[in-house]
């Protein structure tokens, strides 16, 4: 295992510096996670340090489980596994659900991609990620000299991507489905007409975006607790919000399937929205979109499969290089968090992210050279620059050479079934609310995913990333993602299905949460937990949740030259089922906000 990617003599080498560098105040007790009768508990000298966001504890099942960003979509998603839906079912019914009562990222005027692994343990990929305009071009949010038009891919109608959501899930439920189109639909059409209870959350984020809502929608959306733009009126917890708009677009999805939301009504009014804000997307590129089924990423990591996926996502290459990186390396020996257990992650995820803003983009415009990216001997050739000693300079580091924030509102789901076949599925609008343009007469908000492409190469998206040609604007180009949904076998068995938001920083989050679970002996609902830290290559730093690493971890890597910075907020809003060892179900959902799980 160790030779497949380290010759034994340079890892023996790396390991030997690893010993001698851990600080002298840093002991083994310090950061461990003890494993007592498969109660998995933090041991510290000091017991008022913990690795946890919260103590929160997973909810076990073993007919199906759900877990899901809303308490409403986990529960609609519960129903439909009841009922005798099976993972597609409860998963299409779980994304229409989110895109009514989680409406930050929730949509059917966004994208995602959905990784399935049926019971039999075959495993597919759809891609319903939006894709840019007919009419875009390469320097389109750029002015006369250059210089990018700051905002222009991120809010207002020329931000948005034509939609693949609903595609997307119309594609799934015809191929897997069990239940009727109608069925699945129902609850989220109920939702919308009837109205939802908002949560503190729900209410905070609505009035957060007040300002942008009533210059970019004027007087004309139900979004708004007054539509009276000098009403001090603001959103609290238990309003109830209808959205009758959004059930009407909902019916027509019911009773039209696909024609439903690109084609008559809906589309005329997108097209109708778009020409009104100066948007660029055409009846005709709704018309055209269609969603991607894409042969999945199956990688091996010991005696583990990796199921993940493929580009138009960066994410499932970026995380198998990741594990593959520091699978030599003995972290569950050095300890959860220990320095150079993050040492070896950090100087990992510099490598992957160079790599990422170099070769990859929409597979169907460039070529992307996804299993030479995952492969030992070039990974092996990436450390040669590394040293325990010192922390490499990301100016140092560029993408390999190859034979031949504001708030996280993206959203993840996981859901699996009493079959055990399982769905992965993020999905986003990208920044919170996307573009916050509402479609007028539809209900829905559009997504800003224009942002994710390169809109001038080395020029930082609103996530740090910098990109390249290979992510460069084209019509009908798909932006290059970091969404990671993903599902772990182990020794050939459903074992692990996890995915988050958070831009950037959803791959390491989802390293981070595999790694805590096979290496450090977690739960679940520990692994989700668990604080987290981030680092993307540029900027050359690592950001931590407050706690992540014990004082020993930042004064030692601080003394080797990383700059490291404690968050305010938090890092994922993770939603995962691991497939326990007697076959029943523990669903994690985030602590870090209303994140549900639900299982029977
Ligand atoms: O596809 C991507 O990588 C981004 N559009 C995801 C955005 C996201 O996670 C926003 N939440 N933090």
């Amino acid at each position: 295992m160790i030779k497949r990617i380290l010759p034994h003599a340079l890892l023996l080498a790396v390991s030997l510096a690893a010993c001698k560098t851990q600080s002298p105040g840093t002991t083994a007790s310090t950061t461990r996670i003890q494993e007592s009768q498969g109660v998995y508990q933090y041991r510290d000298e000091d017991p008022t340090v913990k690795p946890f966001y919260s103590d929160r504890q997973g909810v076990i099942g073993r007919n199906g489980m759900v877990a899901s960003a809303h308490p409403e979509a986990s529960a609609v998603g519960l129903a439909i596994l009841q009922a005798g839906g099976n993972a597609v079912d409860a998963a299409v019914a779980v994304q229409f659900a989110l895109a009514v009562v989680y409406p930050g990222a929730g949509n059917i005027g966004g994208g995602g991609f959905m990784v399935y692994r049926d019971r039999d343990g075959k495993a597919y990929t759809l891609d319903y990620r939006e894709k840019a305009p007919g009419q875009a071009t390469q320097n389109m949010y750029l002015d006369s000299l250059g210089n990018v038009r700051a905002g222009l891919s991120i809010s207002g109608h020329l931000a948005s991507g034509v939609p693949g959501s609903v595609d997307g899930m119309v594609e799934a439920h015809k191929r897997f489905g069990k239940l009727s189109w109608t069925q699945v639909l129902q609850p989220a059409i109920d939702l919308a007409a009837r109205g939802f209870a908002l949560t503190e959350r729900d209410a905070l984020g609505l009035n957060r975006i007040k300002n942008d809502l009533n210059r970019i929608n004027p007087g004309k959306t139900y979004f708004l607790k007054s539509t009276v733009p000098t009403d001090t009126l603001t959103w609290h917890k238990g309003d109830r919000l209808v959205q009758a708009d959004l059930a009407q677009t909902l019916q027509r999805i019911q009773a039209q399937g696909r024609a439903g939301f690109y084609e008559g009504e809906t589309a005329r009014l997108v097209a109708e929205e778009m020409q009104r804000g100066g948007g660029l997307i055409t009846e005709a590129d709704l018309r055209n979109y269609h969603s991607v089924w894409r042969e999945p990423i199956r990688a091996a990591y010991k005696q583990y499969t990796v199921i993940t996926m493929p580009p138009t996502s960066s994410g499932g290459v970026a995380l198998v290089q990741l594990m593959r990186f520091t699978e030599p390396f003995p972290l569950r020996r050095w300890g959860w968090n220990r320095d150079s257990t993050v040492q070896v992650m950090i100087e990992a995820e510099r490598r992957v992210y160079a790599d990422r803003a170099k070769f990859l983009g929409d597979p169907d415009f460039i070529k992307v050279p996804t299993q030479q990216l995952m492969s030992p001997d070039y990974l092996r050739s990436r450390w040669t620059d590394f040293s325990f000693a010192k922390a490499t300079d990301s100016k140092a580091v560029r993408g390999g050479t190859i034979p031949g924030y504001e708030s996280l509102e993206t959203t993840h789901f996981s859901v699996v079934d009493k079959d055990g076949s399982a769905v992965s599925i993020t999905t986003t609008l990208n920044g919170g609310y996307g573009s916050r343009v509402v479609v007028g007469g539809a209900g829905f908000f559009l997504n800003n995913e224009m942002d994710d492409f390169s809109v001038k190469p080395g020029v930082p998206n609103m996530f740090g990333l910098i990109g390249n040609q290979a992510n460069a604007i084209a019509p009908n180009k798909r932006m290059l993602s970091s969404m990671t949904p993903t599902i772990l076998e182990k020794d050939g068995k459903l074992f692990m299905v996890v995915g988050t938001p958070g831009g950037s920083t959803i791959i390491t989050s989802v390293y981070q949460t595999i790694l805590n679970v096979i290496e450090h002996g977690m739960t679940m609902q520990q692994a989700v937990n668990a604080l987290k830290f981030h680092h993307q290559w540029l900027p050359d730093k690592t950001t931590f949740e407050n706690g992540a690493f014990p004082d020993a971890t930042v004064q030692s890597l601080q003394n080797r030259g990383y700059v490291l910075e404690r968050m305010t907020n938090t890092l994922g809003r993770m939603d995962c089922v691991l497939i326990r060892p007697d076959g029943s179900y523990e669903g994690a959902s985030d602590p870090r906000a209303d994140n549900t799980a639900r299982g029977y």
